[in-house]
């Protein structure tokens, strides 16, 4: 069957990183300095429409719920350029862009928003990739983006040029029934993002001992999703955020993500480990926190939460599949 409009539409999740990303080898193709390991998040997804029309002078780029700034609207054109380029398709677009989660609230749109962005303009363009080369795609949009191509637990290799640099499923989202209690607190900070901040990482004296230990952590993750060992893989992912923010702290000029509500959630779960409540932080370049928890203590990390009155609004996600297309479009 010829397909008779340059129209598709997909959805895409954001993901958490159990081990980061922070630091590129290359800025352009967004080569990161290590690889990295992430669980997709079910309920903070984006769905992207895109459709390309001789009828647009220029490209079309809105959202349903929140506004685009001019540069976030560049940014999303340009990578429409690459996939234009990819397959040869000289029009512009429209692009109408859903999120599931409120704006501001740092819940990881790029990734989920860029992996969705690529997964309906290379299904509109025409295009048929593989996913390994739609992970290659999404990483040049935004490198977290990379992760949530694929389905549940995705590691995203290190590569030293853009065709290795790619990321893959280790374990579909059903191998560990894992909960992220993505706990997001009030904030009135401005926002690095996370290009501008990672662009200064070599300035942090910790940034070659962080590297010099990844390789070693990466291995250390893998063997603890063979054995489902919780109480290690929390502890892991502890380590591992709290190692990227003392490498953010300690940038020229330094970046602290963290305010008062996110130093109160962390020592918070310091003692209800005490109390036995196997729960873990881990913490991106924003102030909220994500609760790493087992399935059976869902209900009472949400409690202990909500006890704590510094919470704007819980989020609590399971393990997800990753892009996908839909049949339904958004205009
Ligand atoms: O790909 P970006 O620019 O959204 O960077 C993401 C960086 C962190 O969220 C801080 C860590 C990670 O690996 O997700």
């Amino acid at each position: 069957m010829t397909k008779t409009t340059m129209k598709a539409t997909a959805i895409a999740p954001a993901n958490i990183a159990f081990i980061k990303y922070w630091g590129k080898q290359d800025e352009k193709l967004r080569l990161p300095l290590n690889a990295s390991f992430s669980m997709n998040l079910s309920e903070a997804v984006t769905t992207t429409t895109v459709e390309f029309s001789k009828n647009l002078a220029t490209d079309e780029i809105s959202a349903v719920n929140e506004v685009f700034s001019e540069k976030e609207k560049q940014r999303m054109s340009k990578h429409l350029d690459v996939i234009r380029k990819k397959a040869r398709v000289n029009l512009q677009a429209k692009v109408v862009t859903k999120n599931s989660f409120p704006k501001g609230t740092g819940a990881a749109a790029s990734a989920s928003g860029f992996a969705a962005l690529t997964v309906a303009a290379v299904s509109a363009s025409g295009l048929s990739l593989s996913e390994k080369e739609l992970t290659i795609l999404a990483r040049i949009g935004s490198g977290s983006a990379c992760r949530s191509i694929p389905d549940g637990f995705v590691l995203w290799e290190r590569g030293t040029d853009s065709e290795n640099s790619f990321a893959h499923s280790l374990y579909p989202p059903d191998y560990w029934d894992l909960r992220d209690v993505l706990v997001i607190v009030a904030s009135d900070m401005k926002k690095v993002l996370s290009t501008e901040g990672m662009s200064r990482v070599q300035t942090s004296p910790f940034l070659q001992s962080r590297l010099h230990g990844l390789p070693s952590k990466i291995k250390r993750m893998l063997t603890i999703f063979t054995k489902k060992d919780f109480a290690a893989l929390g502890n892991l992912i502890e380590e591992d955020s709290l190692n990227m923010h003392a490498v953010m702290m300690t940038q020229s000029p330094p970046i602290f993500y963290w305010n008062s509500a996110t130093l109160e959630i962390m020592h918070a779960v310091y003692e209800w480990h005490a109390q036995g409540l196997p729960v873990y932080f881990t913490i991106d370049a924003g102030p909220n926190v994500h609760l790493i928890c087992e399935a059976k203590d869902e209900q009472k990390v949400v409690e202990k939460v909500r006890q704590l009155g510094v919470v704007n609004e819980i989020v609590v996600n399971k393990p997800s599949k990753g892009a996908g297309l839909l049949n339904q479009h958004l205009f």
